[in-house]
């Protein structure tokens, strides 16, 4: 049956508000209740051997891969590649047998997805898929598929669908570390509660609306913003600029923060505002003292960050929204609610087509 905004104003916004709900029923999905471990389907591969994953996928599920290639990376110490399928379905890069594709995909029929799936699937690699829509192309050219439980997106901007990736992800990622042994059962013990706690702190950001819409208004007037972060904020700043661009039609860019000296530092001035996500991970004082580098330069500094950094960041920002302290491991999943309601905001108050967009389609599936 067609499925309705529920008294949203928008079906973005009422997606929006499904981020407690879709982390929930994917964790339900991925982890089992009595002994609260990761549990995967039966793979025709053996985690702890793959040599080196390659992931590939567009768009936002580009953004969430390259959050898995920081938790692989660090927590399963799993040589990791990356890149938009558009680039790799071309690039050939050479791969030992037994390599895992890993491919990320809301509607699982992207063009560029898949071929690059069909060109890594002629390397004799295993394919795994992260898929929300599950009877679909790409699924039935898998080797093993993990379900995000989403539901239906409907909106162009994807917003549920990229949380409930984040989240497969970080179970694909405890999973594997497992396997390989570089996570040992306390070490899975306290990554699966972070999980577990998440979809009531998330649901907790949903308090925060006043100061985001607040923060919505300085965006709204501006021609440019800088979006930063550092470590696995890098992509979050990179799908809160994607999110701003795609559906307030603001030109945005993100920069891990680290990298601002070299170019575009020169940006910077009053009429380029800085939206920085900035929770207290280990990268903090590296992010606060770059955000204090730009705001050197009369950068005006829109900040997200939890209730450990709220003291040190107000101090220096223009505006902040708080959110909730959680583990360092699922911190890119709550502080990417907030950009994707930041960029709705401004959208509304620019009242554009916020859930059709101009020259967007919801699954491209052309080259
Ligand atoms: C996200 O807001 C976009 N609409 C877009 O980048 C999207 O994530 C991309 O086209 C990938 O789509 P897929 O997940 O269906 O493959």
């Amino acid at each position: 049956g067609s499925i309705g905004k529920d008294g949203y104003r928008h079906y973005m916004e009422k997606e929006l508000h499904e981020h407690p709900l879709v982390i929930g029923q994917t964790l339900q999905r991925m982890i089992d209740p009595a002994t609260r471990k990761v549990v995967l389907p039966d793979l025709p591969f053996d985690l702890a051997t793959v040599p080196r994953a390659v992931i590939t996928a567009c768009g936002s599920a580009f953004y969430a891969g390259m959050v898995g290639r920081y938790w692989l990376e660090e927590i399963a110490r799993l040589p990791v590649d990356i890149d938009v399928a558009s680039e790799m379905r071309y690039r050939d890069p050479p791969l030992s047998a037994g390599s895992l594709g890993l491919l990320i995909s809301q509607s699982g029929e992207t063009a560029d997805t898949l071929a690059a799936l069909r060109s890594l699937r002629e390397k004799a690699i295993h394919i795994l898929s992260v898929l929300n829509v599950e009877h679909s192309t790409m699924a039935r050219e898998s080797d093993v598929m993990l379900g995000t439980v989403a539901g239906p997106e409907i909106s162009v901007a994807s917003t549920k669908a990229f949380t409930a990736q984040l989240t497969v992800l970080a179970c694909l990622t405890i999973a594997t570390a497992r396997a390989r042994g570089t996570l040992d059962p306390i070490g899975e013990e306290e990554l699966v509660a972070a999980l577990m706690d998440l979809p009531s702190r998330a649901a907790e950001v949903f308090n925060q609306g006043n100061a985001i819409r607040q923060m919505a208004t300085i965006v709204a007037e501006a021609r440019d913003v800088l979006y930063l972060g550092r470590g696995s904020m890098f992509p979050v700043a990179m799908e809160g600029a994607l999110k701003l661009k795609e559906i307030s039609y603001i030109h945005a860019e993100a920069y891990a923060a680290g990298e601002m000296k070299h170019g575009p530092i020169s940006l910077i001035d009053r009429t380029v505002p800085i939206v920085a996500s900035v929770p207290s991970t280990p990268l903090f004082d590296k992010t606060l003292s770059n955000l204090q580098e730009a705001k050197a330069r009369g950068g005006r500094l829109l900040v997200f960050t939890d209730t450990q950094g709220a003291d040190r960041v107000s101090a220096i920002a223009e505006q902040i929204v708080v959110l909730p302290r959680v583990h360092d491991f699922v911190a890119p999943i709550l502080q990417t609610i907030p950009v994707q309601m930041l960029a709705y905001e401004v959208a509304v108050l620019k009242g554009t087509d916020v859930d059709q967009p101009r020259n967007l389609a919801k699954s491209v599936t052309v080259e």
